[in-house]
């Protein structure tokens, strides 16, 4: 009988510092056989480090067809910690992919909106780069990225590099400016004013720390940006990840499998909007 919690191996083949508490692992697995690498932008995977227990982390990187794939992981508790000691060559456990994805088909011709705070970039890189891949299916795309200073920004290079993409405007703010920073100050929510999109029809995906998130929804429906079109992911503590266990368990809806990708129309449902 196939076992629902047993974890492939997966081997570290490259580990990058993103900040000081941030660091961004490149995992090859090693049997690509089940569904494991067949995740889709928005869904996760639970982590295991034998000693250290199991986690759940977004998938970072956009599906590919090689074995590999990334996850962006913050230093706060003990299995994280010891992610964060672990070497090129080392083994994890990993099984997956769970939860929901982000609506790529509701999202094609519309203008978008992504809003992303501190490592909340995690989540929304790979749906960004698949909106890349296929940039004609999609309109104008406006990315509002906030961090607490300019050195807690993830993947810079690459943001940067979202630039030069056809139609794209990306938007930075710290709340803390060192000497060499040019950009805005404050909450993300200040640089709504330059969003070049029309609210009414656009699609808006957040994901950040859960003030930044309850801040900026409250902004963008004073924008009118629809209910139903704005999407944030939330974490929530998990254990199993598969709608077992009932530790993510909120009014009939299980945020692992439910979830954790939810419009502001569905937190409302659920008693969990802002
Ligand atoms: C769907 C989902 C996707 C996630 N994706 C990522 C990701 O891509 N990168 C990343 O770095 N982290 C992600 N997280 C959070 C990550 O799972 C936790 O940081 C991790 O479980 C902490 O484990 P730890 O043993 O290091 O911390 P612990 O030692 O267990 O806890 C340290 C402190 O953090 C708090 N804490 C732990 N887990 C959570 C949580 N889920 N929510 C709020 N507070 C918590 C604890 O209460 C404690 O105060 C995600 C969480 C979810 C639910
Ligand atoms: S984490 Fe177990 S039911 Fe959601």
């Amino acid at each position: 009988m196939r076992n629902e919690y047993l974890p492939k191996q997966a081997v570290i083949e490259k580990i990058v510092d993103e900040t000081a508490d941030v660091k961004t692992f490149t995992l090859r697995v090693k049997d690509k056989s089940g569904d494991l690498l067949k995740y889709k932008p928005g869904q996760f995977m639970m982590l295991s480090l034998p000693g250290y227990g199991e986690a759940p982390f977004t998938f970072a990187s956009s599906p590919a067809k090689s074995s590999r794939f990334q996850i962006s992981v913050k230093k706060i508790g003990s299995l994280t910690g010891a992610m964060h000691n672990l070497k090129v060559k080392d083994t994890v456990g990993a099984r997956g992919p769970y939860g929901n994805t982000f609506p790529l088909d509701k999202m094609k011709k519309r203008d978008l909106l992504f809003v992303a705070g501190g490592i909340g970039m995690a989540p929304l890189r790979p749906v960004i780069q698949q909106v890349f891949k296929n940039r004609k299916s999609y309109g104008r795309v406006e990315i509002v990225y906030g961090a607490r200073t300019p050195k807690d920004m993830i993947y810079t290079d690459e943001v940067k590099s979202w630039r030069d993409e056809a139609d794209t405007d990306i938007h930075l703010t710290v709340d803390v400016p060192d000497e060499s920073w040019g950009g805005a100050c404050g909450v993300v929510c200040v640089l709504f004013p330059k969003i070049k999109i029309n609210p009414q029809t656009s699609i808006a995906v957040l994901c950040g720390p859960p003030l930044m998130i309850k801040f900026a929804i409250f902004d963008m429906l004073k924008l009118r940006f629809k209910e139903e079109n704005i999407y944030a992911s939330l974490e929530r503590y998990m254990k199993c990840g598969i709608g077992k266990c009932g530790h993510c368990y909120v009014k009939g809806k299980y945020v692992c499998t439910d979830g954790p990708n939810f419009s502001y129309a569905e937190m409302k449902k659920l008693g969990i909007a802002s």
